[in-house]
């Protein structure tokens, strides 16, 4: 497989907690490079954009209520499957559900605190990756 890109989010919880250095020690030790990055805090008109897929989802108005109650950090990050191989790395969107040794299983409080957000296609990659960062701060 090409070499490709996803992106992440280091959501509010984990940031509050200080996991901001051993998560993003994972996403390196695991293989992948950071492309562009930016510690910011979402409001909830933005966050409401970004979880727009989501609006007729039962928990949509506390995901975009949790995710801008705090800074998050936004990443682009490459690699060989990078979507996919991110997808595992995190784990399963319940930690509970999670596998030993996954970012979630490790740092997520809950369901909704769930530490990091992950891309689930290339397309959303790419369309979450222009959400956040032009190609100008993209290298
Ligand atoms: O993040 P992931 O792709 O694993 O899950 P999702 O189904 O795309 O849901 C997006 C986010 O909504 C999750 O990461 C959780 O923060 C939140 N969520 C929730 O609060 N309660 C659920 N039952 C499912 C998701
Ligand atoms: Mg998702």
């Amino acid at each position: 497989m090409a070499t490709n890109r996803t992106f992440t989010m280091i959501k509010p919880d984990a940031v509050e907690s200080g996991y901001i250095g051993g998560i993003l020690k994972m996403i390196n030790d695991a293989g992948f490079r950071i492309v562009a990055m930016k510690y910011t805090k979402l409001s909830a008109e933005i966050a409401g954009k970004f979880y727009e897929v989501h609006k007729d989802r039962p928990f949509y108005g506390e995901l975009v209520q949790y995710m801008s109650s705090g800074p998050i950090v936004a990443v682009i990050l490459e690699k060989e499957n990078a979507m996919s191989d991110f997808r595992i790395l995190i784990g399963a969107t319940d930690p509970t559900k999670a596998d030993e040794g996954t970012i979630r299983k490790i740092y997520a409080k809950s369901i909704a605190a769930n530490a990091v957000h992950g891309s689930d296609s290339d397309e959303n990659a790419e369309i979450e990756g222009a959400f956040f960062f032009s190609q100008l701060e993209r290298f």
